[in-house]
C-alpha cells in the first residue's frame, strides 16, 4: 500500500482560530481524502506553534500563565480542526516534551552548520522573522503585514550556515525535486534563496525565555521557526524512529506568507540532517474580506465558527475550496457566500438530488449491485496537480450537466407517454452520472456526499428534508 504523508502549517496560538487557518486544514484534508480513495494509507499531521515572543507577550498582557494560555488555545485549534472534519491522524503541540527533546537532538545533529555570532539588525515579532536592511529600507521600517515598526536587536545568537546548502536547495527547486506550487512562486523563492543570509536560529534568554533551550547553552533558546519546522518530523518520531516509511512528505500545505521558511530554512535543515526534501510545497493564497486583508484593527475579521454554525460544514468547505482559488488570493463576503449557497448548493445540487431521487423512487429504479463509480481522467489530472478549486469546478460542471440532461431528456414526458424502458434507462443513467459526480465531490464535501450515496444505495429514497434548505 502506498504511504502518503501530508502536513499543514501549525498556527501560532496567540488568538483563536481564524478563517485563514481553515485553508491549510481544508486543502490538506481534500488531498488526504483523495489519496485514501486511491487506496493510499495516509498520515496527516496538524498541530499548533506555541513558542515565541508574540505568544509569550500576549499571555503576559492578559495576565495568564503562558502554559495555561497556550493549553487553552491549543484546545480551541484542535476543536476547530475537528469541526472542519479534517481527517488528521496526528496532532502536535510544540510544547510537547517529546517534541522539545527531539528538537534538541535535531540541533545537535545540525551543529556542524551552526556558529555563534553577534546579530545587529531588525526583527519583526509579528512575523517572528529577522529582517534584512534592504527590506527595512523598502518598507520604511514598518512591517507591511503587521503595521508595526521593526524592532532593533543586538544580541549574540547562533546562526545556521544557509550558504552550506544553497546549491543543493537551488538544484532541487530547479529540477522540481522539491516541487513548488504554484509555479509562479518558484521564481520568487529562487530569488529569496540567492539573497538569503545565514539565518539566526536562536534568541538570547534576556529577550525570550519561552522556547526550547539550546542544548549546552543556557543563555539561548531556539528561534521559534527552528522549533516549529521540526514538528513535521518530530511528530513522526524523528530522530528516535526511522521515519523513512513516511518521509519525505508527499505534500506540505502552507500559506504564501510562510513559503520562504519552508523553501529555504526547512530544506537547509533537512539537508543538514541527511533527510530527503518534501516532494511538494503547496502554497495557497489568502482569504480576503471584500478585497482587504482581514485584520482586527479594520474590524473585518470573519469568524469561521460563525460561518460553520450558520451554514454547516459542507457549505463552509464548498465556499472555501471552490470559490477561494487554491493558489491565489480570493474574497470572502457574506453576500457572495450566501449567493453561492442558494444558487449553487441549494439549487444545483440539493434540488437535483431531490428531483432525481423522487423520480427514481416513484419509478422503482434499481441500480446494478455495483455500479461503476470512478474518477474522470481530467479530474485526476487536476487533483494530482493540486489544482483543487479547478477540480471542484470540474465536478460541479458534471452536476450542472445532469440538471441540463434532465431538462433536455424530460423523463416525466417518457413516463407520461408510457415509454417505460426508455424511462428506466434514462433515470438509471442520470443516477450513475450523479453518483460519479458525487464521488468526485466527496473529498471536498464529506458529509453531504455520504448522505447522497446513502440516498441512492439499495432502495432509492428521496431525502425527507432538503439537503441545503434555502436561506
Ligand atoms: N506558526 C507559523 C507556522 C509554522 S509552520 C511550521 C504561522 N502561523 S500563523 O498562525 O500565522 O499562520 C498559520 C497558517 O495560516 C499559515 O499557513 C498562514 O499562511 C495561514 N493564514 C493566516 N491568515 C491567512 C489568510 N487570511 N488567508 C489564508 N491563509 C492565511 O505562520
Amino acid at each position: 500500500m502506498n504511504k502518503t504523508y501530508i502536513t499543514t502549517a501549525i498556527p501560532y496560538v496567540n488568538g483563536v482560530p481564524h478563517i485563514g487557518h481553515a485553508m491549510d486544514y481544508c486543502l490538506a484534508d481534500v488531498y488526504a481524502r483523495y489519496r485514501r480513495l486511491l487506496g493510499d494509507e495516509v498520515k496527516f499531521q496538524a498541530g499548533v506553534d506555541e513558542h515565541g515572543n508574540k505568544i509569550f507577550q500576549k499571555a503576559h498582557d492578559l495576565g495568564i500563565p503562558v502554559e495555561e494560555y497556550v493549553a487553552e488555545n491549543a484546545k480551541k485549534f484542535r476543536e476547530f480542526v475537528e469541526k472542519l472534519k479534517a481527517s488528521y491522524t496526528d496532532f502536535i503541540r510544540t510544547t510537547d516534551i517529546e517534541h522539545e527533546r527531539r528538537c534538541q537532538e535535531i540541533w545537535r545533529r545540525l551543529s556542524d552548520h551552526i556558529y555563534k555570532a553577534k546579530y545587529e539588525g531588525w526583527y519583526c515579532s509579528g512575523c517572528e522573522r529577522f529582517i534584512t536592511q534592504k527590506e527595512y529600507d523598502e518598507n520604511n521600517g514598518v512591517c507591511p503585514d503587521h503595521q508595526k515598526p521593526y524592532e532593533k536587536l543586538v544580541e549574540e545568537n547562533y546562526y545556521l550556515r544557509i550558504s552550506d546548502f544553497k546549491d543543493k536547495i537551488r538544484a532541487a527547486i530547479e529540477a522540481d525535486e522539491m516541487l513548488i506550487l504554484p509555479e509562479f512562486r518558484k521564481k520568487e523563492v529562487l530569488k529569496l534563496l540567492e539573497e538569503s543570509p545565514d539565518v539566526s536560529v536562536s534568541r538570547s534568554t534576556e529577550q525570550l525565555t519561552w522556547g526550547v533551550p539550546v542544548p549546552g547553552d543556557e543563555s539561548q533558546v531556539m528561534y521559534v521557526w527552528i522549533d516549529a519546522l521540526s514538528n513535521y518530523i518530530t511528530v513522526l518520531g524523528y530522530p528516535d524512529n526511522d521515519i523513512s516509511e513516511w518521509w519525505p512528505a508527499a505534500a506540505q500545505f502552507v500559506g504564501k506568507d510562510i513559503l520562504r521558511f519552508h523553501a529555504i530554512i526547512w530544506p537547509a535543515m533537512l539537508i543538514g540532517l541527511g533527510l530527503p526534501l518534501p516532494r511538494v510545497l503547496v502554497s495557497h493564497g489568502f482569504v480576503l474580506a471584500d478585497g482587504q486583508k482581514m485584520s482586527k484593527s479594520i474590524g473585518n475579521v470573519v469568524d469561521p465558527i460563525e460561518v460553520l454554525d450558520k451554514h454547516g460544514l459542507d457549505a463552509f468547505r464548498y465556499y472555501f475550496l471552490r470559490h477561494i482559488d487554491t493558489f491565489n488570493d480570493s474574497d470572502f463576503t457574506w453576500e457572495k457566500f450566501e449567493k453561492a449557497y442558494n444558487n449553487e448548493l441549494a439549487n444545483d445540487l440539493g434540488n437535483l438530488v431531490q428531483r432525481l431521487a423522487t423520480m427514481a423512487c416513484k419509478n422503482n429504479v434499481k441500480l446494478d449491485t455495483e455500479p461503476e463509480i470512478k474518477f474522470d481522467a481530467e479530474y485526476v489530472k487536476l487533483m494530482d496537480e493540486f489544482e483543487f478549486s479547478r477540480a471542484f469546478d470540474y465536478a460541479w460542471e458534471k452536476v450542472q450537466n445532469i440538471n441540463k440532461r434532465i431538462d433536455d431528456e424530460k423523463p416525466w414526458m417518457l413516463a407520461k407517454n408510457g415509454e417505460t424502458e426508455k424511462l428506466q434507462e434514462c433515470l438509471k443513467s442520470l443516477t450513475i452520472d450523479l453518483l460519479n459526480a458525487n464521488y468526485m465531490l466527496s473529498p471536498f464535501m464529506p458529509e453531504v456526499t455520504e448522505k447522497i450515496f446513502e440516498i441512492f444505495a439499495g432502495e432509492i429514497e428521496p431525502p425527507a428534508t432538503p439537503l441545503f434548505p434555502k436561506q
